[in-house]
């Protein structure tokens, strides 16, 4: 059996968790491979709504095994009040949730670090959502950092000696904090942590592959956040590309299955950094409030703009994206035209090819497609999709030469149309 990878293939909160989540009823497994509480995964159904910030998208959805890889960093402190409030609404986790014991913490001082060094870029900054995720995988980087197994032996000794070498940063920037009580959180956590089961989850993963279980492994970020391939150095710190499914779980390339790409009808991005389809007008607001684009991590107002095709050929090559999964449609249910940012314009010369950097001045030309005008939250199958919405899913096709398998048309479960069977 083979892992098949779902992932974003723009800026993030494509709606992965949503997808996830229709998704887990078909599988056995499902598995978080990189990132952290950065993410915020939202999932709706039966008139509630849920935001994962560490834990895979699969728990809501059967019995399940859901696995956090490897490849993830895990603050306890926000962990254990996820799974608080996952057990207060009667999600109690402990039996079928399992965690890498190869995945690296964040100590509190990596959140510090974190707010220290966006302080100290001034309008630089990259606008992160503060968790500490760039310095955690700085210390893993730089065998600095400590991993969830480390937990089961001498913890406070190797906890204090990683805290003293941040210590040591942050006074050298003057920066002020307050650890206490960020630490009496963070080993509150600790001990959470520890009612889990922790496991060597590359052999778990291969041989649930061995014995025919089917494994889903859920992304975080998207691809233009790749900190290879995104639009560096505004990205996040992880490998988000099908090849972090590898290495954050430990699965061979060649067990890699189907690759899940989605993406929005249009684009959205949080933070800074280039996005060369923004929309600072009208039409941007109307998409930001149509499709209530606000970070579900730090509530950040997200960037708007249409849809680029140079960004996301880029990302179905770089992925090897068998299968596309198109979310949102429904909020450009009213617009008269859309957009399609088809290649760039940059030095005067026009290119399809996605550029080293796009800070520079990548023009976007758009070609213009009809909308549909038509409320389509409600439909059921793809027997009622409006002309001028096939149109655009058409030309998508053609453009991005993969095909259009899901179409979601609104936050909850129910809202998804899966065109066609395999
Ligand atoms: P993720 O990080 O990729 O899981 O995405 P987020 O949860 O951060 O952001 C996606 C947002 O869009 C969430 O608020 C979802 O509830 C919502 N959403 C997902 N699919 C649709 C859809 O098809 N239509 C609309 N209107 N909202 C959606
Ligand atoms: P999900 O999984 C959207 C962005 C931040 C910032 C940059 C670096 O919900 O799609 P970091 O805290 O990772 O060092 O921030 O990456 N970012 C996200 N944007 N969705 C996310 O996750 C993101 N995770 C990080 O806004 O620009
Ligand atoms: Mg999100």
């Amino acid at each position: 059996m083979k892992a098949d990878v779902l992932l974003g293939l723009q800026w993030g909160d494509e709606g992965k968790g949503k997808v996830v989540d229709v998704l887990t009823p078909d599988y056995d497994l499902v598995t978080r491979f990189q990132g952290g509480p950065n993410a915020g995964h939202t999932l709706e159904f039966e008139g509630k709504k849920f935001v994962l910030r560490s834990i895979p998208s699969g728990i809501f959805q059967g019995n399940k095994v859901n696995i956090i890889g490897n490849g993830v960093v895990i603050d306890p402190a926000l962990f254990k009040a996820e799974i608080d409030a996952l057990e207060t609404s009667g999600h109690p986790l402990t039996e079928r949730l399992k965690i890498s014991k190869k995945a690296h913490l964040i100590l509190p001082t990596h959140r510090l670090l974190d707010a220290c060094y966006e302080s100290a870029k001034g309008i630089d900054k990259i606008g992160t959502t503060g968790k500490g995720i760039g310095p955690a995988y700085t210390d893993k980087v730089s065998r600095n950092g400590l991993r969830v197994g480390d937990i089961l032996h001498n913890f406070e000794e190797k906890y204090k000696e990683a805290v003293s070498k941040h210590v040591t940063i942050l006074k050298q920037h003057n920066f002020s904090y307050e650890l206490a009580e960020l630490e009496k959180d963070f080993f509150e956590g600790i001990e959470k942590i520890k009612t889990f089961e922790l496991i060597d989850s590359e052999h778990f993963v291969n041989d649930a592959l061995r014995k025919g279980r089917k494994v889903l492994a859920e992304g975080a970020q998207g691809t233009m956040l790749d900190i290879d391939f995104g639009s560096y150095p505004f990205v996040t710190s992880s490998n988000t590309i099908c090849a972090g499914a590898c290495t954050g779980l430990g699965i061979a390339p060649g067990r890699i299955g189907e690759v899940y790409g989605i993406f929005k009808a249009y684009c959205t991005r949080v933070g800074s950094g280039p996005f060369p389809t923004e929309l600072f007008d009208e039409t941007g607001d109307a998409m930001r409030k149509l499709g209530f684009e606000f970070g579900s991590v730090t509530g950040r107002p997200r960037r708007c703009g249409w849809i680029d095709l140079v960004a996301l050929k880029y990302a179905v090559m770089i992925n090897g994206v068998t299968k596309l999964i198109m979310m949102k449609s429904d909020v450009m249910d009213t617009f008269q035209t859309i957009k399609a940012c088809v290649s760039y314009k940059i030095n005067g010369e026009e290119t399809e090819q996605f550029p080293f950097d796009i800070a520079e001045g990548a023009e976007p030309i758009y070609v213009e497609l009809a909308g549909w005008q038509t409320d389509m939250t409600q439909m059921q199958s793809e027997d009622e999709f409006p002309e001028e919405f096939n149109t655009y899913l058409n030309f998508l096709e053609e453009e991005l030469e993969v095909p259009i398998k899901i179409v979601s048309v609104g936050p909850d479960r129910a809202q998804t149309i899966i065109r066609y069977q395999d």
